[in-house]
């Protein structure tokens, strides 16, 4: 089995090789944030924003950015080098760094940083075609969601929620309106209209969020940030979810309830087209 190379704290090492101590804050506190960024063709797709919004999660925590942008391009650039995949789904965390265990900042501690990739293996094209099944739950994280951090157990127990209710995805509100799914962004048409829940520190504005945004402006569909009640989302015509991995999914259906005709919409296609120029662009 492949072993690629990841990098770790200035060094390259095969990915079975990477050693943390256990007194890392990311260990004991999930005390770290992270970003997952696409490459399409060795080309990194939307890095720009993609750091942007490190340097913002970094700066929210008042974790140290131990690089600038540019050394981070070239470590990225060399874990995606050492890689054979021409398309690849990168992976990097920073933590607070390692030092004995009390929860306020050490000091003097340098930061833990991790880069990994996969082979990018873009959703089954029958999804695509016949949508997925969502389920729903309240969303019981903190209020800090908009920043990208390792602490994702709220996220984890919700995308459990999914596996065990024949879901690919679980579809959050809080106090009865939407907010985003377990690793995803969520999408509402109705009437021609797309919607999604505001920028706020309630959801994570994935990187997805300005690229869509973009594509309704292209194809004329108008857009809408809003909030929307469970029941908005149950009627909408289209209901669709966004992320790097899972880039655009058509959702047919939530808690076993037909969304529109139960069919992927013309919105959906529209977009999907729109985000597969995007990539070659
Ligand atoms: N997750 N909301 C949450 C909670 C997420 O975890 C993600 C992505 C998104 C979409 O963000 P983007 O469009 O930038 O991928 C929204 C990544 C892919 C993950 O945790 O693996």
């Amino acid at each position: 089995m492949l072993d690629p190379l990841v990098y770790l704290n200035g060094e390259m090492t095969p990915l079975s090789e990477a050693k943390i101590p256990v007194l890392d804050r990311g260990f004991i506190f999930g005390d770290g944030v992270y970003e997952v960024i696409p490459m399409y063709a060795r080309r990194l797709f939307r890095a720009k924003q993609h750091m942007a919004r490190l340097f913002r999660s970094l700066n929210a925590v008042g974790i140290h950015n131990p690089h600038t942008e540019a050394e981070w391009m070239a470590l990225i650039g060399k874990v995606a080098s050492a890689h054979p995949a021409d398309d690849q789904l990168i992976y990097m965390q920073v933590t607070r760094g390692v030092a004995k265990r009390a929860h306020a900042f050490p000091e003097g501690v340098a930061p833990t940083v991790f880069i990994m990739t996969n082979p990018f293996v873009p959703p089954a094209a029958e999804l695509c075609e016949n949508g997925i099944a969502c389920a729903t739950m309240e969303d019981k994280r903190w209020l800090r969601c908009d920043i990208k951090s390792i602490s994702l157990l709220g996220n984890v127990l919700a995308a459990q929620y999914a596996v065990e209710h024949n879901a690919m995805e679980t579809i959050q509100f809080r106090d009865g309106y939407l907010t985003e799914g377990s690793s995803s962004n969520v999408w509402v048409c109705k009437d021609g209209t797309l919607m999604a829940p505001p920028k706020d520190a309630l959801i994570l504005e994935g990187i997805r969020y300005g690229l869509i945004e973009e594509l309704c402006e292209t194809a004329g569909i108008p857009f809408q940030a809003r909030r929307m009640t469970r029941e908005e989302v149950l009627a909408a015509d289209e209901v669709l979810i966004s992320s790097a991995g899972r880039e655009l999914l058509p959702v047919v259906r939530i808690d076993d309830r037909p969304i529109g005709n139960g069919k992927p919409g013309p919105v959906f296609h529209k977009l999907h087209a729109g985000y597969q120029e995007a990539k070659k662009a």
